[in-house]
């Protein structure tokens, strides 16, 4: 640990990265939110915390600039990006040398060139739990093998709408009444059809067996109200069972409120002198 206030610069200000700049705005030990990117940057006072949590009445104090910049200014970058926009990102977070924690955990699997980048020599990419729960079973039981891993992720249809999956097989999600499977297959190929949504799938796979032998299902429940994930994994001397309900981020409902906090959880474990992974 160190008395050094580490510079953040948040990637994608729509519903994740507004919950996790209105963090820091609040106040997390050792951070401070220097610079912003996003293309449609949200109102400041959207970013102002609450009256009766705030000792500050000041308002945000950081500079909105372009990836290039974002990467040069900051010593630690939050992506909250759509997938399609993050390769941009990670080639000038590389050239500068910095790390990053990743929530966009599909752009991994649908540009594997991320990760093999000639200029990733000294950045470490870190991707939270997001919306899952039981990724530090999963990296343990690694150690010892992992012999399947499946998610099954339930959502309400219109969680699901502009997928390309959805477009490509022209499902109609309004005319679903009943809890319905509309894909199955593995995490790579469901990077692919829902790069939106199967984050967590994504996740699990980097966590345990990787992309192409964890099986997803993705499911459209009219009557769900949020998002749910169940996984199961099996080992040599472990088998693993987590289902987790998550409320959807009123701003985003793709999204769940409990993926930017697990960002926020990060940046604290990270300067925390006691942590429990
Ligand atoms: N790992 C997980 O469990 C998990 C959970 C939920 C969401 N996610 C992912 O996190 C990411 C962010 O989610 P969100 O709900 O905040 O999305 P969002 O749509 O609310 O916000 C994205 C923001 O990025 C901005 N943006 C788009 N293209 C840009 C570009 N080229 N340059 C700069 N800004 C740009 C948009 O204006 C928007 O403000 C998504 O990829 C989502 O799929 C991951």
């Amino acid at each position: 640990m160190s008395d050094k206030v580490i510079k953040i610069g948040i990637a994608g200000m729509g519903a994740i990265g507004s919950a996790v700049a209105r963090a820091l705005i609040e106040g997390i030990e050792g951070y401070a939110l220097t610079h912003a990117s996003d293309l449609s940057p949200p109102p400041l006072e959207s970013l102002l915390p609450p009256p009766s949590h705030s000792s500050t009445t000041m308002p945000p104090q950081f500079n909105y600039v372009k990836f290039n910049d974002l990467a040069k200014a900051c010593d630690l970058i939050i992506e909250a990006l759509p997938p399609t926009a993050v390769p941009a990102l990670t080639d000038e977070v590389f050239s500068h040398g910095k790390d990053l924690i990743l929530i966009s955990s599909c752009a991994l699997l649908m540009f594997p060139e991320i990760l093999t980048h000639p200029r990733r020599k000294n950045s470490r990419i870190i991707v939270p739990s997001g919306a899952l729960i039981g990724l530090d079973g999963v990296s343990s039981l690694a150690q010892m093998g992992i012999k399947s891993a499946r998610i099954a992720s339930t959502k309400p249809p219109r969680g699901l709408a502009g997928a390309p999956h959805i477009t490509a097989q022209n499902i109609n999600l309004e005319s679903i009444t009943q809890k319905t499977m509309l894909f199955s297959g593995n995490a790579l190929e469901a990077a692919k059809a829902f790069p939106a949504n199967v984050n967590v799938a994504a996740t699990l796979s980097l966590a345990g067996i990787g992309p192409e032998n964890t099986q997803v299902e993705v499911w459209a429940d009219p009557e769900a109200v949020g998002n749910s994930h169940k996984i199961e994994v099996i080992g040599e001397f472990s088998r693993m069972t987590a289902r987790v309900e998550n409320t959807p981020d009123p701003a985003n409902p793709k999204s769940s409120m409990l993926a930017a906090q697990s960002i926020i959880s990060i940046l604290k474990k990270m300067s925390a002198p006691l942590v429990v992974l």
